[in-house]
């Protein structure tokens, strides 16, 4: 794996094991209603799902389709494999992932800010089915001076330097990729982008 990689999964790597005791249960359950919404979008009940940047396999153990995690960082991926067996995990940076399968959605939740470049998102419409649906979740920029303050404060796990992205440029990089009816979503603190195939 190229450098600049392991040196970004280095960040998860060191929190891999505190990683799920220390995210509040709050906030988790902001993500709670994820399948349901993907369900009511999609009209599928179990839908197979691709989650790129799975860390901990904490969203993908809510869906009960075929499932696969990506993730580059191989202590993340242990946790999720010990505590959350089930779906098929794959260590791959997001940007290098290739598959001959489909899916019915495919997730990236709290992920993108890790990450320089979004022109990936063009290979994304490609893995999807027919109908299928994207969902980019991100932080809302609004919660940066906040965030900031918890990082100084030393209560936001050490993971890595954030990319603060503007909605619309997220927005534009879903349609770029050739997503159709994108929509954002308010979440607080996060915005939920959808884009269908
Ligand atoms: C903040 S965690 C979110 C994990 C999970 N999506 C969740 O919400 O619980 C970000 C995850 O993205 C992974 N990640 C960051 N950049 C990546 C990349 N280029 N390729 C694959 N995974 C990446 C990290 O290793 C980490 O597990």
């Amino acid at each position: 794996m190229a450098k600049e990689i392991s040196e970004r999964s280095q960040g998860h790597n060191e929190v891999a094991d505190v990683y799920d005791s220390k995210k509040k249960s709050w906030y988790i359950n902001r993500f709670r209603a994820i399948p349901k919404r993907i369900y009511e979008l999609t009209g599928k009940e179990s839908p197979s799902v691709l989650d790129l940047g799975c860390g901990t396999g904490l969203i993908l153990s809510w869906f009960n389709g075929r499932r696969v995690g990506v993730d580059c960082s191989e202590k993340m991926l242990e946790v999720a494999e010990r505590e959350r067996p089930g779906p098929t995990y794959v260590f791959s940076d997001i940007s290098n992932f290739r598959t001959e399968e489909r899916f019915d959605a495919i997730i990236l939740v709290d992920v993108i800010e890790f990450l320089k470049d979004l022109s990936f998102f063009r290979q994304l419409r490609n893995l999807l089915n027919q109908d299928g649906v994207l969902l980019v979740v991100n932080i809302n920029p609004k919660m940066k001076p906040l965030v900031w303050l918890f990082d100084k404060l030393n209560m936001k796990l050490p993971t890595g330097k954030w990319i603060w992205r503007k909605p619309e440029d997220i927005m534009s990089a879903v349609k770029e990729a050739g997503f159709n009816k994108v929509f954002s979503e308010p979440n607080f603190p996060h915005i939920y982008y959808w884009g269908f195939g």
